[in-house]
């Protein structure tokens, strides 16, 4: 039975949810084990977590699943990371194509170790037609990083005569940002109890609801998900309007 679940409106559902996945190696060290173990268990959080926003019919489903800061962890961690990020994404390639999940990814990819870029690349073209829940996977990702390759190539294109001052606003600056063709999440949650964004997402989630959980990744579940979204849709989003104006 679940709690949560059929307290969801299914109207007022978030079109995006995005996920700072945070814990894994906190639970590890709590069950006496090695941080990798707590990566390999936080694959089965990253599949009930998709399967559920699927099942919901939630169009776009960010996960941060390795920022930029997280390279300079050692070696071993790094390359372990790696190696079950690619390893998983394509076991799962099948479901996700069966169950028409489009697979994308933001970040720096060039990073990455080009074989590992490679297989990924693949992955994502298998999804590439479909239609239904969109899973981006933040990999090599962090928001300044970001920040800095759109300006990078504002003004590059401002040099090249192709985009003028004048023309530059808020939308412009989005269509620069590697999520430019998704719309920004209106709910954030980060597992394990930190309250920190950790230069994810900073521009997109200037309106977004915050939700923070002491569940460490791991451990998260469907049920986990729907609580958030329930505490999502109690809450009154005004955008700095008042509230009598929103309720109008
Ligand atoms: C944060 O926990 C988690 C990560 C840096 C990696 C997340 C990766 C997975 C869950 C693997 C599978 C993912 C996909 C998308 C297939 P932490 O190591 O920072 O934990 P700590 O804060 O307890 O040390």
């Amino acid at each position: 039975m679940s709690q949560y679940k059929e307290q969801i409106d299914k109207n007022k559902l978030p079109q995006h949810i995005a996920i700072i996945m945070d814990g894994n190696g906190r639970w590890a060290k709590k069950m006496g084990n090695q941080r990798i173990f707590g990566h390999e268990n936080g694959v089965t959080s990253v599949r009930e977590t998709t399967e559920a926003a699927a099942e919901l019919g939630i169009k776009y489903l960010t996960l941060y699943a390795f920022s930029t800061e997280n390279w300079n962890r050692p070696k071993a961690e790094v390359d372990a990371l790696m190696n079950l990020l690619v390893k998983t994404i394509e076991l799962e390639t099948p479901t996700l194509a069966k169950n028409n999940v489009k697979l994308l990814t933001i970040g720096d990819t060039s990073r990455m170790p080009k074989e590992t870029a490679d297989r990924l690349q693949q992955c994502i073209q298998q999804t590439a037609n479909n239609t239904g829940l969109h899973l981006i996977l933040a990999l090599s990702y962090s928001s300044r990083w970001e920040i800095t390759e759109a300006i990078r190539s504002m003004v590059s294109d401002g040099i090249n005569g192709n985009l003028a001052t004048a023309d530059i606003n808020e939308t412009t600056i989005s269509n620069y940002l590697s999520t430019a063709k998704y719309p920004d999440p209106e709910l954030l949650i980060r597992t394990s109890g930190e309250y920190r964004i950790s230069n994810f997402l900073l521009w997109q989630i200037a309106y977004t609801e915050l939700y923070f959980t002491e569940v460490l990744w791991p451990d998260f579940r469907k049920e986990d998900l729907y609580q958030a979204i329930v505490n999502f849709q109690s809450r009154e989003r005004r955008f700095g309007k008042t509230s009598e104006q929103v309720t109008q």
